[in-house]
């Protein structure tokens, strides 16, 4: 069945590429997007709408131009060590904004949100793999904004009955082949962009943040999974919604952990600049040693699994894009 359906953030890297692959399977977008983080020229597939989302008279407007059957998330601030400095604009942007858009959905009548949720939920890991019932307890503003969300959704469901999926990325990553869209981030923060960044010798040395974590090699182990693979849950929970009222959670992740110095090798391999050097610094704050997802309830549930999971594959995705950024 063809849907209508509104991103919201759909000009941002995750939400880009989630509106290209709801495009592409035949359902109708429009973009709604305060371009403070997004970009205009990421906006490709359906109308743009530039509205922030907690600018309730816009959002109202929104909903009266066209009938929706579904809204995805992604508007959001998500930056840790900037969340932890500046607490208020992330629970105004991160909270605030949800609550505006949950009300306006309601007084239109929609009903499904596919919402963007992230690993930051759970703070420090009591486990190795973390799954939908590990015990949440964020560490800093950003991952406490987005478990505040989640039980908006939560209660919005017993209420009012708001179906919703709430996805927990861990590290998306990558770019689609096509190289259309792709991560662009001011400042940038991830490991991979800023790893592909000094392989291309823009002038700026790479650091790396601690080598001294209980870990095989003493860095940092993350999951990356792919974000054309994230756009592919998303589609999924779309779909999961139509017949599973109530809020729901999972978990995304490649499966697979990758240590910092596992990245920078792959990027050495899939730039060719095997000289690629960097520093090292201190551990950055609010870092686990491990964050590495079970996403077997999304596989089970959702019928999803991860495509891309070679960790050089992933890579690669990304040095396309950053080789020719369009944005
Ligand atoms: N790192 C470096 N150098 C860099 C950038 C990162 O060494 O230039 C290290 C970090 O210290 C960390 C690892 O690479 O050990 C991964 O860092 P990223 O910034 O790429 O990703 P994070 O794991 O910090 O962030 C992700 C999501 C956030 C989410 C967080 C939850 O991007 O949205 O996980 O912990 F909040």
């Amino acid at each position: 069945m063809n849907l209508n359906v509104l991103v919201c953030g759909g000009a941002g890297y995750i939400g880009a590429h989630a509106a290209r692959w709801l495009a592409r399977a035949g359902h109708r977008v429009t973009v709604l997007d305060n371009l403070s983080t997004g970009h205009r020229q990421a906006v490709r597939w359906g109308d743009l709408v530039e509205a922030d989302v907690r600018d309730a008279q816009a959002l109202r407007r929104a909903f009266t131009a066209q009938r929706y059957d579904a809204v995805m998330h992604f508007c959001a601030l998500s930056l840790v060590g900037e969340s932890i400095a500046r607490p208020y604009v992330y629970y105004d942007n991160n909270v605030g904004g949800t609550l505006t858009l949950l009300q306006a959905m309601r007084e239109a009548g929609v009903e499904r949100l596919v919402f963007s949720s992230t690993a930051a939920v759970f703070g420090e890991p009591r486990q190795p793999l973390i799954d939908e019932d590990h015990p949440t307890a964020p560490i800093n503003p950003y991952g406490a904004s987005k478990l505040m969300a989640e039980r908006m959704l939560a209660d919005a469901g017993q209420a009012y009955g708001l179906r919703s999926v709430a996805l927990r990325y861990f590290n998306a990553a990558g770019a689609t082949p096509s190289g259309e869209i792709g991560e662009s981030h001011q400042p940038e923060t991830h490991l991979i962009p800023n790893a592909l960044r000094a392989a291309m010798g823009n002038g700026e040395r790479l650091r790396l943040f601690g080598n001294d974590y209980p870990t095989p090699d003493g860095t940092c182990v993350r999951d990356y999974v792919h974000v054309d693979d994230l756009a592919a849950a998303h589609l999924a929970a779309l779909e999961y919604l139509h017949d599973h009222p109530g809020a729901h959670r999972f978990n995304l992740g490649n499966g697979q952990g990758f240590s910092v110095l596992e990245v920078v090798e792959a990027v050495r391999q899939v730039s060719g600049r095997r000289g690629l050097s960097f520093d090292w610094e201190p551990r950055r704050a609010g870092d686990p040693p491990m964050l590495v997802a079970a996403s077997a309830r999304a596989r089970q549930a959702l019928g999803w699994s991860p495509r891309h999971t070679d960790l050089c594959e992933i890579v690669a995705s990304a040095w396309r894009w950053h080789a020719q950024p369009r944005y």
